[in-house]
């Protein structure tokens, strides 16, 4: 029976968007199934999820016609939203999990299209773009057409944990033929594709980069952290491989670099991760994102334990994090209201979210189920109790009002209790999504804030993988480590070239509705007081603060003006230039200005 409606949905769901135009109630096909436990769902959904992934990769999945061996196409929507293009991120996260598939003996038929991957993969390296060449930023390009032709459009480039998510695939799946004997393939067709990969990580991560919504540019927590998960697995397959030691000591700076830099994200006043920092474009935002779960999930190590700065879900920061996240789409999604304060709810990508009428997404709420599966999974692995410190204090009072900052000893009672809450809370998160799953089991990008009808890209396969990742996490399957344990991180913090510094510009100016700040100059990296091609316009997020990040190279006097531009009038700052110096490589200097 429930084949038979699947087949039938699946057809009259193409042309993208049908559904998401027709309410419950008129259309038989989306009709719920209502699940009371996680077991229930995944035996209904993973096949579906499974047909689902495996039709959106070229070249002879169902949905994806004239996509290329080894190409996954993001939806099969052509329009409102046309996602029948391949993104980099999306997908190295698909592949991740066949890969996973694959290695832990689920699916040996599997290979194939890792295979598939692989070479798509280094053909794709190779295409000339927007971005560049292979040699001059290229690789981070977010998206391609699926014939692998560049996309010459407009778009929020570049996206720099493309490479990175693509090397930790890789490596995954390279790590799984040197244990089977196959190290000759991994250092004739993998190692050249992932080392052109990680080189372009390891030069570039301290360059602005637009974050995995494509929306804001600057640094991304998510981008930082599969950045510097890339960086440690690929030092230690370089050095399993023999790889020169002048890579594995770059590399290995580089790593720390970012180990330092990802600790700046944490907002101890606030008490969560701060998704972008140092943004130079975009609005107003909290910066409470499912950018910060994600991050968690995807740079699991079950070998790191509870560890905080590599933001392990059972940490203290991710679990703080997790529950101001949760909490801040409480009382925005009408399907949200009258639920408990400490019950699961539907979450989206970040509270500000306009996107398609900024609604939940599937990945995103399975994405909270899945940090805290895999945070009691390690709790109950150690053995060593659970901690609650003063950071995680309010995450555990959702379940327990009394708790206080203690450690709750392995196999007590208050333990058990506890752990028993935190599971049904995070069947919870999973149960919300499946509430809202068609009777099909398809899943769309978004679920309507309003009934939970699916909205936008139909088919999703990013969603498709995250209903998978988080059954696996509720089965508490195996992750392979990826070097978390025990890092040291530096204590002070270093951009990566060595020769530069970082100067934050901030100027306090109102402006009128069409008006912007930009900055200029008497150096190169402040355009020469060009004011055809100033800096800017500086971000907004702090109105009337502007804002801005140069990278200056060290010990620089400079002098420089903001500049208002309207309607193509240039306004200089009147009085003498403002000026400054940077100091050592790695430095941060901050500049606070108000119009004159
Ligand atoms: C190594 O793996 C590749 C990719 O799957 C395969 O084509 C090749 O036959 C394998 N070689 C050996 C010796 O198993
Ligand atoms: C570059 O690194 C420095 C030092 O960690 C940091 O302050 C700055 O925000 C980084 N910039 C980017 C764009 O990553
Ligand atoms: C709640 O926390 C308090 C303080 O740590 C503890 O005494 C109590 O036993 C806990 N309640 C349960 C049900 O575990
Ligand atoms: C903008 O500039 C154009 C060309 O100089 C001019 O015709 C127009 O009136 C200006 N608009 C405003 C709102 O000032
Ligand atoms: C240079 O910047 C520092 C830090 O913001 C500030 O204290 C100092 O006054 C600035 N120097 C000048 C000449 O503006």
């Amino acid at each position: 029976m429930l084949f038979t409606s699947v087949f039938s949905c699946l057809l009259l769901l193409s042309p993208g968007g049908a559904l998401a135009r027709a309410s419950p109630r008129e259309n038989p096909f989306n009709k719920r199934v209502s699940y009371t436990n996680v077991a229930d769902f995944d035996t209904f959904e993973t096949p579906i999820a499974l047909a689902g992934l495996y039709a959106n990769i070229g070249p002879d999945g169902a949905k994806s016609q004239g996509a290329k061996a080894g190409v996954v196409i993001a939806s099969p929507s052509t329009s409102d939203p046309d996602y029948l293009y391949t993104w980099t991120r999306d997908a190295s996260l698909v592949f991740k999990y066949i890969v996973d598939r694959f290695t832990s003996g689920r699916d040996s038929s599997l290979r194939t299209k890792i295979d598939n991957f692989v070479g798509h993969v280094g053909r794709i390296q190779q295409v000339t773009n927007p971005s560049g060449t292979v040699s001059t930023g290229g690789l981070g390009e977010p998206k391609f057409m699926i014939s692998e032709a560049a996309f010459t459009g407009e778009w929020g480039r570049p996206q720099r944990d493309g490479p990175a998510l693509r090397a930790t695939t890789l490596i995954a799946y390279a790590n799984w033929l040197r244990a089977n004997s196959n190290t000759t393939h991994v250092q004739n067709v993998l190692w050249p594709i992932i080392s052109l990969d990680l080189n372009y990580v390891s030069n570039n991560w301290n360059s602005t980069t637009f974050d995995l919504w494509e929306e804001v540019s600057g640094a991304s927590f998510f981008t930082t952290a599969a950045q510097h998960r890339a960086l440690r697995e690929g030092i230690a397959l370089a050095t399993a491989l023999g790889a020169p030691s002048s890579t594995i000591t770059a590399w290995t700076t580089q790593a720390q670099n970012l180990l330092c830099f990802l600790q700046t994200y944490w907002s101890p006043e606030s008490g969560f991760i701060v998704a972008n920092v140092d943004p130079i474009n975009g609005a107003i935002r909290s910066g409470k994102d499912a950018n910060t779960v994600l991050t968690t999930i995807h740079t699991f190590d079950p070998a790191a334990g509870c560890d905080s700065s590599t933001f392990q879900p059972c940490s203290d920061k991710a679990l703080a994090n997790l529950k101001v996240y949760v909490d801040s789409f409480r009382s925005i999604y009408p399907i949200n209201y009258g639920i408990a304060s400490n019950a699961a709810v539907a979450t989206g990508r970040y509270p500000e979210d306009v996107y398609y009428g900024g609604n939940p997404w599937y990945l995103t709420t399975f994405a909270v189920a899945e940090q805290l599966y895999r945070a009691l999974q390690v709790w109950d692995a150690e053995g060593k109790g659970i901690e609650v410190t003063s950071i995680s204090l309010p995450f555990f009072q959702q379940f327990n009002s009394s708790a206080t900052v203690t450690t709750i000893p392995a196999g007590s009672a208050s333990y058990t209790t506890l752990t028993n809450a935190i599971k049904t809370f995070a069947d919870g998160f999973a149960l919300k999504g499946a509430q809202f799953v068609p009777s099909s089991g398809a899943l769309a990008e978004q679920y309507a804030r309003n009934d939970g009808t699916p909205v936008s890209a139909v088919d999703l396969t990013w969603s498709y993988a995250s209903v998978l990742t988080m059954f696996d996490a509720h089965d508490r399957l195996a992750v392979d480590s990826w070097g978390a344990a025990g890092l040291t991180v530096p204590t002070t913090c270093s951009s990566g070239d060595g020769k530069s510094a970082t100067v934050i510009f901030k100027e306090t100016a109102t402006t009128i509705w069409g008006e912007n700040i930009y900055l200029v100059g008497n150096i190169e990296a402040l355009k020469n007081w060009n004011t055809n091609n100033p800096i800017g316009p500086l971000s907004t997020t702090t109105y009337p603060v502007w804002t801005t990040l140069v990278s200056i190279p060290a010990n620089t006097h400079f002098e420089y003006k903001f500049i208002r531009k309207f309607n193509g009038t240039v306004t200089w700052e009147s009085g003498a230039n403002r000026w400054n110096a940077t100091g050592a490589a790695g430095t941060r200097l901050t500049l606070n200005n108000v119009w004159k």
